[in-house]
């Protein structure tokens, strides 16, 4: 028998954390993890309350410390991550900003990525400042850059690769050796790539983020984040931030997003097919100045791509040769692909990020983080791809004709 962490993707996204809890039921036992829907759990005496609250493996206790259908989802995850431990959060910003306060737990100051997602970039620009922790914002595609912004309180080396929206890649490896090297804890973001795209624990990053309202949860349904990493930092991140800021997955979205998982394997790899023939055809259109996929020879990065990631992803994110007019004109003409801001749904949205999330930005700004006016960003779903390229295709038909 294949020890779990061996499965095959597709395997462990449907059996890992299934244990039944009564295995030695001969019948009975429901098929699929039950959900637990409770704020608390009682006891028959003080002493064995007392017991549980001292020691916690022992038995559940309340729902914000801890839930059996959290559970089940937290043993899938890891065993995907291929990671010790992992935490599920009430958001993809849960998972992210309790992964940043345990880190920062005793102060420090923090070297990230220039391009973040956006709610990311402002809890590092702004709200923890507030709480005196600075981060130098470098540019992480090239790693030296890293090295060179570390000071002597440097705790954490934060990261995104692909980045939200621009699809730029960061080399995991070589900045997991950095933070190893000056016994730094490395985060990563992997919302984009999930763990079937590519494994950043086993390339040596510490800690991976999610946020699951997008391709683990699959479905459009839920608000829901996790942590992925070290028995110690988890327990840690669980027991402190988690705990007392908060950020709770509710057992409900915890029982959604693990059925979700179950399907992710096949969905993401349909994704990533899609993604790679509507990538083929934009390149090839009139209508579009670039298209940033890392799965296209074109992309600056893509021999990274080739040894770092299994698959290149579902995004895509394309300029468009007539600037803002065009992106609202291409946007506006959509008939069956949504204008919508997540990514990662089985359905195919995009966003306009000059008219839509980053309209308040003034123009020099959004320029020089590259967010520029004709600037689309695809989530390409699960439909037929020749639908979705027709529907693409009839809304670019406008701009050239
Ligand atoms: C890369 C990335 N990380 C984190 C988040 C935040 O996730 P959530 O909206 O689940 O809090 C998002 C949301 O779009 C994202 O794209």
């Amino acid at each position: 028998m294949k020890n779990k962490k061996n499965l095959g993707k597709a395997t462990q996204a449907i059996h890992a954390g299934e244990a039944p809890a009564n295995a030695a039921a001969k019948s009975g036992i429901p098929l699929i993890p039950p959900l637990y829907q409770n704020s608390t759990f009682r006891f028959t005496s003080a002493a064995e309350c007392a017991a549980a609250c001292t020691d916690e493996e022992s038995g559940y206790i309340y729902t914000r410390w801890g839930n059996p259908t959290q559970r089940v989802l937290e043993e899938k995850l890891a065993v995907l991550e291929d990671g010790e431990a992992a935490l599920a959060t009430a958001s993809g910003m849960g998972a992210v900003s309790t992964a940043l306060l345990t880190a920062l737990a005793d102060g420090g100051h923090v070297v990230a990525m220039e391009t973040l997602y956006s709610a990311t970039h402002h809890l590092l620009s702004e709200d923890l400042v507030r709480m005196g922790i600075e981060t130098t914002f470098v540019d992480a595609t090239n790693p030296t850059e890293i090295e060179r912004a570390i000071r002597s309180d440097t705790k954490v080396i934060y990261l995104e690769s692909p980045t939200n929206p621009l699809l730029k890649l960061v080399d995991l490896g070589a900045c997991a050796e950095i933070a190893e090297a000056h016994a730094l804890i490395s985060i990563l973001d992997n919302t984009f790539a999930t763990p079937c795209g590519q494994q950043p624990i086993a390339l040596g990053i510490d800690v991976v983020v999610h946020s699951m309202t997008k391709y683990l949860s699959g479905n459009g349904a839920v608000i829901a984040g996790a942590i992925v990493g070290k028995k110690t930092f988890v327990e840690r991140a669980q027991k402190g931030a988690l705990r007392n800021f908060g950020a709770v997955i509710s057992p409900f979205n915890a029982w959604l997003t693990l059925h979700g998982i179950t399907t992710l394997p096949l969905r993401f790899a349909q994704h990533c097919e899609n993604a790679g023939r509507v990538a083929a055809f934009l390149e090839a259109h009139p209508a579009v100045a670039w298209v940033s996929y890392p799965g296209l020879r074109s992309h600056p990065q893509h021999e990274l791509a080739k040894r770092q990631m299994d698959k290149f992803g579902g995004m895509i994110t394309i300029e468009l040769k007539g600037g803002r007019v065009a992106g609202e004109q291409f946007v506006n003409q959509l008939q069956r692909c949504a204008l919508a801001v997540s990514l990662g749904d089985v359905r195919t949205l995009l966003c306009h990020p000059a008219s839509t999330t980053h309209s308040p930005v003034p123009t020099e700004i959004r320029q020089q983080t590259g967010i520029t006016d004709g600037l689309v960003r695809i989530s390409v779903g699960l439909e037929d791809v020749e639908d979705i390229i027709a529907d693409l295709a009839q809304a670019l038909e406008l701009l050239t004709s």
